[in-house]
């Protein structure tokens, strides 16, 4: 037997450090927790999108009292582009995530392991990964392509 080990790099960035485009989507994302409906959880998630066309597309955690109608704010930010713009690859994504306390995260908050799986569907469908921005008050974290939080992925069958 032998093993196969799994390796997978991020990188930490300071807000400042980033590009305009990737401020101005962390923006919308922190915008965009402001719409959560997260009454169970008060874990308030924003995310926003960028198309190829540009376009910018927000999403945020919409709960129900029937907990598995909810929707995380990654995948409402997908699936409304995919509704609008079904042609347009998504290029990069941002993440940003409100406490209890109305305060933004210290600390990056990571993508569910449904959300990863929508997010590998849609770096195949548009055949391109997505750059992916963790947003944190401490630092970002930032990955080149889903693949770095989902190894070993399920794409096809
Ligand atoms: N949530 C997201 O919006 N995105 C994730 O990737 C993780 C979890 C939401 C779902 C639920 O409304 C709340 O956060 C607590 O799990």
């Amino acid at each position: 037997m032998k093993e196969l080990i799994l390796k997978s790099t991020i990188q930490v960035a300071q807000f400042e450090e980033l590009a305009d485009i990737e401020q101005k989507l962390i923006e919308e994302a922190k915008r965009s927790t402001y719409n959560s409906y997260a009454p169970y959880s008060h874990f308030h998630v924003g995310a926003a999108i960028l198309l190829k066309n540009g376009v910018i597309v927000p999403g945020c955690n919409q709960e129900n009292a029937a907990f598995p109608a909810g929707l995380c704010a990654e995948r409402s930010a997908i699936f409304a582009a995919g509704a609008q713009y079904p042609d347009q690859a998504v290029t990069l994504l941002a993440i940003a995530v409100r406490n209890s306390k109305g305060e933004f995260l210290e600390e990056p908050a990571s993508p569910c392991g449904s959300c990863r799986q929508v997010i590998i569907e849609t770096e195949t469908r548009f055949k391109q990964p997505i750059r992916i921005l963790l947003y944190g008050t401490k630092c970002t974290y930032i990955m080149d392509g889903i693949k770095q939080l989902m190894p070993l992925s399920f794409t096809e069958f």
